[in-house]
């Protein structure tokens, strides 16, 4: 089921209950109507009970009904309003979980919003994977988003998958899933994935540390970026020149953002139309600056055309000078 119609659903389930309400409160009211009416005949004093007793029934009744709907409003609407999403589900990328072709050979699959970083600011990401296939029709599966039947089915009708690939510590989380899915296929991780991943990653895996030596390096360029915190592992597909990174370049859309998130974002340099590396990523390569603006390089020589984001909105053209324009900072 997908979010518009579960959230759909629950409109209406919530439209079934109040209109219950509405007719269970209606009724006693009439109830107690009536026995204020037989009250009127039998004297003041219950003539005044019944009375009190039928109006504080309707002030109760009434204003339960506006305070449970206030708080409802609230307690909905409020993490909307501060949260980074300006609607439920906004901040992906619909239709969720299918192949997207990007260009030939390469695919993108929009995954569901996570929750990331430190209460209470943990931020909404919109996810994305990427899928390149060999041309002997292997699959290379980067940052796996959940994998649906429907998408399984899509995947299966476009090749085998052969790579599965954690492309830095913090993008795991649905590899065993697919691990499962696929036996023959073979994952790659990134180094420290195990480490973060806590008993998730229990077996082992060979990890992506250099630049050569892996079984797509005649149709995929492999390039892993150490830094303090984490190395990151980049990939060019030179057939479509299509570069693939993961957390190197956020760009998160202002139309998605609530105006809270959205300056966040303009202070953490991840705002698109000028997105790029977050400020706090760029901190963990400070004492790498020179490997990183060598990687840089490398990545702008290779004159991508298009480059693929794990988050935000991905970039289709022009991707070397955006490299450019997005790695300025470190390039000057
Ligand atoms: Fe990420």
């Amino acid at each position: 089921m997908s979010y518009a119609s579960a959230h759909g659903r629950a409109s209406c389930d919530r439209d079934a209950r109040q209109r219950t309400r509405c007719v269970v409160g209606w009724v006693e009211i009439k109830r107690r109507q009536g026995i204020r009416n037989k009250a009127v005949f039998a004297g003041s004093r219950a003539e005044k009970c019944a009375n009190f007793e039928l109006n504080l029934f309707s002030l109760v009744w009434l204003y339960s009904t506006r305070l449970l709907r206030g708080v409802k409003l609230f307690y909905t609407h409020l993490p909307a309003h501060w949260g980074m999403s300006k609607g439920c589900n906004s901040v992906t990328y619909a239709p969720l979980d299918t192949l997207k072709p990007v260009a030939k050979d390469v695919w993108i699959v929009d995954g569901p919003m996570i929750r990331f970083g430190m209460a209470p600011l943990k931020m909404q990401f919109p996810t994305r994977m990427t899928v390149i296939r060999s041309k002997r029709r292997a699959l290379f599966i980067h940052s796996p988003t959940p994998l649906t039947d429907s998408l399984k089915a899509e995947i299966a009708n476009i090749g085998e998958v052969r790579h599965i690939v954690g492309p830095n510590r913090i993008h795991y989380w649905w590899i065993p899933e697919w691990r499962t899915a696929f036996p023959k296929a073979e994952v790659w991780l990134a180094p420290r994935i195990r480490e973060q991943a806590k008993g998730r990653i229990d077996f082992d895996a060979p990890e992506l540390t250099k630049e050569t030596g892996y079984p797509w390096d005649e149709e995929i360029k492999t390039l892993p970026v150490a830094g303090s915190f984490m190395t990151e592992v980049e990939f060019f597909h030179p057939a479509s020149r299509t570069l693939v990174l993961t957390d190197f370049i956020e760009n998160f859309e202002p139309k998605k953002l609530s105006w809270w998130w959205r300056w966040l974002a303009r202070a953490g340099g991840v705002l698109a139309p000028n997105g790029g590396m977050p400020r706090d990523m760029r901190l963990t390569y400070s004492r790498q600056k020179p490997q990183l603006k060598a990687a840089v390089e490398t990545m702008i020589g290779w004159n991508p055309e298009r480059i693929i984001l794990a988050h935000g909105k991905w970039i289709e053209r022009d991707g070397a000078a955006e490299l450019k324009r997005s790695f300025g900072w470190l390039l000057d």
